[in-house]
Parts: C-alpha cells; sequence; structure tokens
C-alpha cells in the first residue's frame, strides 16, 4: 500500500468529529423525497454508503426552507419530516458511519409548483426560464429582510439538523444556487451593501456561515462548497473564487470544497462527459421545458470532455490561499490512482458518480489495489433526478426489456456488495 492510500483509508478528524476514513460520498440530490418527504430507499441508500465503508455520507438537498427548493420534490428542513430524517441519521450509524447533509436555498430559480408567493427571490431581478412551465417566469430582489429572514433560516435548518443526528453540515455556497447567486458578478448587480464589491457580494453567504456557525457550536463540522468559476461570461473567474475562500476560511468554515459551473447556466462544467441532454429530453414532463432546453442545449449544456480529476488545478489555488480550513477535493476522482494523486495535495475527497455506481467502493478497493469502479461518467444517474423514483446507476442493470414502454431498462441493481 502506498503511503498516499494510507493516508485515504485511515481515521481523519474534522473539526471536531473523527472520520474512519477521507472519502467522503458527495452531495447528490437523488430524487427520493416524494412530495418533499425522505422516502425508505433514501434512507437504504445512505446507510448502504456507510455499509460501503465512506467515512461520510451527504444527504442532498436540504433545502432551510420550503421556498428553498428547486422542486417540490425535494426535502426542507422542518419538524414535519423529523421521524424519517433521524431514522436516516440513525440507520447511518447504526452501519458505523457519519453523516452530513447539504443545506442551500435556491435563490432566484425556483421551478416549485408548490412555492409561496409572486416570485423567486435573488439578488437582482431577472427572468427565471426554468419556472416559466410552473408559473414563475421572473424573479425579484431580495430586500433586506428578505435576506435577514433567510439567514435565520439556515441557522433554524441547521439547528434542527443537528438536533435530528447529524454529524456535520455542509453549506451550498456555489453550482448557481442563492447563496452563490450573490457572489457571481454575474447575477448580483445590486449597488447596496451587498453588492457590488466582493466584499459586498459576500456579505449575506458570511451571514449565513455565521448564523450556522452560532447555531451548531464550535466543534461541530461545517464544510462548503464553493464555484472555483462559473463558466460564462461576466461571471466568478478563479482569480476571484480563491478570493472567496480566503472569506469563507477567515469566516470559519473547517473544510473546502471547491467545484465549479452552475445547474442554471453551465452545469457540464461539473459533470463533464457525456451530455445530459438527450437523459433530460426524454424525462422531462413538461413540453414547454422540453422545448426551452432544445433551444439553450448548444450554449448551455457545453461539451467539456471528461478527464480524472478536472478540478485539481483550481483546488489547488485555493488550497495554497487558505490559512485554516481542510481542503476537500470534488471531481472526476474515481479511480484508486487519482485518489493517490489527491491525497498527496490535499486532506479529503468527496466522490459523487463513482460511489452512485458502487456503493462499497472503500471496501472493495481497501480489499484490492487493483480495484476498477467502472463509472464510465455517461451522466445517466444525473439525468435519473427527473426520474420518479430517483437516481440508479444504469451500467448496473441487467436489460430485460422495454419493461416501461420508454426504452429504459426494469431496475435491477447488481449487487456490489463484498461477499
Ligand atoms: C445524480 C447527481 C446529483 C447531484 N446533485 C448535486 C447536489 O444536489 N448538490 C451538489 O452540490 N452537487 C450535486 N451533484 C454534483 C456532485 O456533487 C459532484 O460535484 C459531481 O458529480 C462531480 O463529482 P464526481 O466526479 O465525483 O461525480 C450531483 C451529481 C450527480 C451525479
Amino acid at each position: 500500500m502506498s503511503e498516499y492510500r494510507d493516508k485515504l483509508f485511515a481515521p481523519a478528524r474534522l473539526n471536531g468529529l473523527e472520520l474512519r476514513n477521507r472519502v467522503i460520498r458527495a452531495a447528490t440530490f437523488e430524487g427520493k423525497c416524494p412530495d418533499g418527504y425522505p422516502n425508505d430507499d433514501l434512507i437504504a441508500l445512505h446507510r448502504e454508503m456507510a455499509e460501503g465503508g465512506v467515512g461520510l455520507t451527504t444527504v442532498a438537498y436540504c433545502a432551510v426552507e420550503a421556498n428553498g427548493r428547486v422542486k417540490q420534490e425535494m426535502m426542507y428542513m422542518h419538524e414535519g419530516i423529523r421521524s424519517q430524517v433521524e431514522a436516516m441519521t440513525r440507520a447511518v450509524h447504526e452501519a458505523g458511519g457519519k453523516i452530513s447533509g447539504q443545506m442551500g436555498h435556491c435563490g432566484n430559480f425556483s421551478q416549485n409548483r408548490a412555492f409561496e408567493g409572486k416570485r423567486p427571490l435573488g439578488p437582482s431581478p431577472m427572468i427565471n426560464m426554468g419556472g416559466i412551465p410552473v408559473g414563475l417566469p421572473f424573479a425579484g430582489a431580495m430586500n433586506h429582510a428578505d435576506i435577514d429572514h433567510v439567514v435565520q433560516c439556515f441557522h433554524d435548518a441547521a439547528l434542527f439538523m443537528k438536533s435530528a443526528g447529524f454529524d456535520a453540515v455542509e453549506i451550498h455556497f456555489g453550482h448557481g444556487y442563492g447563496l452563490s447567486q450573490f457572489i457571481s458578478p454575474k447575477t448580483n448587480r445590486r449597488t447596496d451593501q451587498y453588492g457590488g464589491s466582493l466584499s459586498n457580494r459576500m456579505r449575506y453567504p458570511l451571514r449565513a456561515l455565521e448564523a450556522v456557525r452560532k447555531a451548531v457550536g464550535d466543534d461541530f463540522p461545517i464544510l462548503g462548497k464553493m464555484g472555483l468559476t462559473d463558466g460564462v461570461k461576466g461571471g466568478l473567474t478563479t482569480d476571484e473564487a480563491v478570493e472567496v475562500a480566503a472569506f469563507l476560511d477567515e469566516g470559519g468554515i473547517d473544510a473546502l470544497i471547491p467545484s465549479g459551473g452552475t445547474s442554471s447556466m453551465n452545469p457540464m462544467l461539473l459533470f463533464r462527459g457525456d451530455s445530459l441532454v438527450p437523459g433530460m429530453l426524454a424525462l422531462e414532463k413538461s413540453a414547454l421545458m422540453r422545448l426551452g432546453m432544445r433551444m439553450v442545449a448548444s450554449s448551455m449544456f457545453r461539451n467539456y470532455p471528461y478527464e480524472e480529476v478536472y478540478f485539481l488545478d483550481g483546488a489547488k489555488r485555493v488550497r495554497d490561499r487558505i490559512k485554516n480550513a481542510k481542503l476537500c477535493y470534488i471531481g472526476g476522482a474515481s479511480t484508486l490512482e487519482s485518489l493517490e494523486t489527491v491525497m498527496r495535495e490535499f486532506d479529503f475527497v468527496q466522490m459523487g458518480r463513482a460511489l452512485i455506481k458502487d456503493p462499497f467502493f472503500v471496501r472493495n478497493a481497501m480489499a484490492d489495489p487493483r480495484y476498477v469502479n467502472g463509472c464510465t461518467h455517461c451522466n445517466q444517474c444525473a439525468t435519473l433526478i427527473l426520474h420518479p423514483d430517483g437516481i440508479r446507476c444504469t451500467l448496473n442493470e441487467t436489460f430485460r426489456g422495454d419493461v416501461d414502454g420508454a426504452g429504459r431498462p426494469e431496475a435491477s441493481t447488481i449487487s456490489m456488495r463484498l461477499p
């Protein structure tokens, strides 16, 4: 075993939390919360992550309030879902793992049929393309009371999550969600103390971080997922992103996870590999959305060929800038060789698709250094967010005919469980 493989699989500390290794299951919204309630499949999925050996599994997407959901089939943190959330955290603990939850707010890009109010709110007014089919074509600008309200929601959601058994929380500062809408100069055109200079654009995200810290206490781990670049003209650049990291570091974040791209403007930057468009068109129920998708496909879903560890250079720049926070690498770390490369430079690694392909990756790789995961970055799992049953790895299926009439194989997951 190389020293970096040893490091990967050895226990590590994240603030007050002891993890059995440095592998963290990335937040990947699983589409298993019908009507906003985590279902048994979601609980089983995170239990399996713990059985498969990851140090920490992350539940996505934990909206901090009902209007913070992109779609109504997402959960938001409130007492009404306590028993299901507690069942999930308990299941992970019983399987020997730890569990984190990704806290977020969608800000201006709601597609939520259950949205309460006239329009979603972000830093500045804009057209909300994704909201057109659900009658939310425009987004407004948050006033100071709106900002205070969402900051309080971050606080209350964090309190709820800690009390429901989460061992850590991850704040979403990236991918075009509500907090990053303020960070990005593309979407934040404000002229008050929340817009303009980077320190002004960081004011609201830093207030959210402060509120979460106040709720969870000093020794509870808070991770932050941030953007290295929006990848669009006029958006966040890596030079500025490095300073975003410095602000979050000074604000007391425990670990930073530098990613990139945005769900609403340039999603392929964060995934790389095969386009999401064919799968999304096949699953999207709204004809209007399908039409819109076809119209923006070439500009929004750009072609980024997959390569391993595609955010390595940007992540190193962040690591070199921060003083206190740990650095958690994310983005195309799917082979043992890549994981060793990552361990040379960073403290933790998050894995998304490779663990969707094989939840037992960690145990398999510990048992056999030549283990090959088999994820092809086809990104079918990402398009299945829209499927009524949520995500799965289609490579793990045996094709038994066109059972659902839509050209999709019957779900029949091959067990990756070790004997
Ligand atoms: C099915 C799926 C759902 C995702 N949902 C989220 C999400 O809810 N929040 C988030 O920050 N990233 C999400 N992502 C992005 C991943 O967390 C990760 O950044 C990306 O997949 C790259 O890591 P990987 O190469 O290890 O898969 C999702 C990815 C996939 C495949």
